[in-house]
């Protein structure tokens, strides 16, 4: 199996069952455009998240990490007209292309999109009492991924789902002896999901248009 392959099936596929309309086209356009890195979930993934929203009725959203608000513009369309989603940006100019891009798709009645270090955001967002949160997507800074977690649990409710991306990184995730930070706050993510009582999770691995990854996938008890 090569990579041109799992490229392949990654176009059938999201041409067939996860087709960009002029919005998330743009959002995508407009992001290169602003020189953001093209580090967004394919639009395949961008679905899954999308149907994990519709499927557990999520009112309330939160997204870690929104470059320029793709997987936002996915999530947000999985949440009925009165709900909401907050994503967490600390960089200023990834945040208003996000905002622009969330705008032009028309959802910017549902998104807001808070700059600030998520790790100085999430206190704030917990103070204003704007949890719980149904879904949460992580997918910022790797290193931070633990902490991530925990704020997510403690903003969950009984059965909210928490999603993270990147949690294999080409295979890197299965040995124990790298030494490179992001691998190995992943590997703490896992074993916090693996022993922490309040959330039962596994791993998806993901071949794709977007190399070999994988999504931690929990829900909360
Ligand atoms: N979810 C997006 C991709 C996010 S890329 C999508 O799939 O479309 C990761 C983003 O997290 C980047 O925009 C980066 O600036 C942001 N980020 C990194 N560290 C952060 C931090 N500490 N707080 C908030 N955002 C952070
Ligand atoms: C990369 C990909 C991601 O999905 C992400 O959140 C961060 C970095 C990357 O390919 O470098
Ligand atoms: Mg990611």
């Amino acid at each position: 199996m090569t990579r041109d392959k799992w490229t392949d099936v990654d176009k059938y596929v999201s041409e067939l069952l996860a087709p960009e309309d002029s919005a998330l086209h743009e959002a995508l356009a407009a992001s290169r455009k602003a020189g953001l890195p093209s580090i967004q979930v394919t639009p395949a993934q961008g679905k899954f998240l999308q149907l994990l929203a519709i499927a557990c009725g999520a009112k309330r959203i939160l997204e870690i990490g929104t470059l320029g608000g793709y997987s936002t513009i996915w999530l947000a369309r999985g949440v009925p007209s009165d709900g909401r989603l907050i994503t967490l940006e600390f960089d200023s100019k990834h945040a208003e292309t996000a905002r622009a891009n969330i705008k032009r798709a028309g959802l910017d009645k549902i998104v807001e999109v808070r700059l600030g270090k998520a790790l100085e955001t999430l206190p704030q967002i917990q103070a204003e009492g704007l949890g719980p949160f149904d879904l949460t997507f992580i997918d910022a800074d790797k290193v931070s991924y633990p902490e991530y977690l925990d704020w997510a649990i403690k903003l969950s409710r009984r059965g909210s789902i928490i999603v993270a991306d990147n949690v294999v990184r080409d295979g890197k995730v299965a040995d124990a002896s790298c030494d490179d930070p992001s691998v190995k706050a992943v590997r703490r993510y896992l074993e916090m999901m693996a022993s922490d009582k309040r959330i039962s999770g596994t791993v998806i691995q993901t071949v794709g248009s977007k190399g070999y990854d994988g999504f931690a996938v929990g829900v909360v008890g």
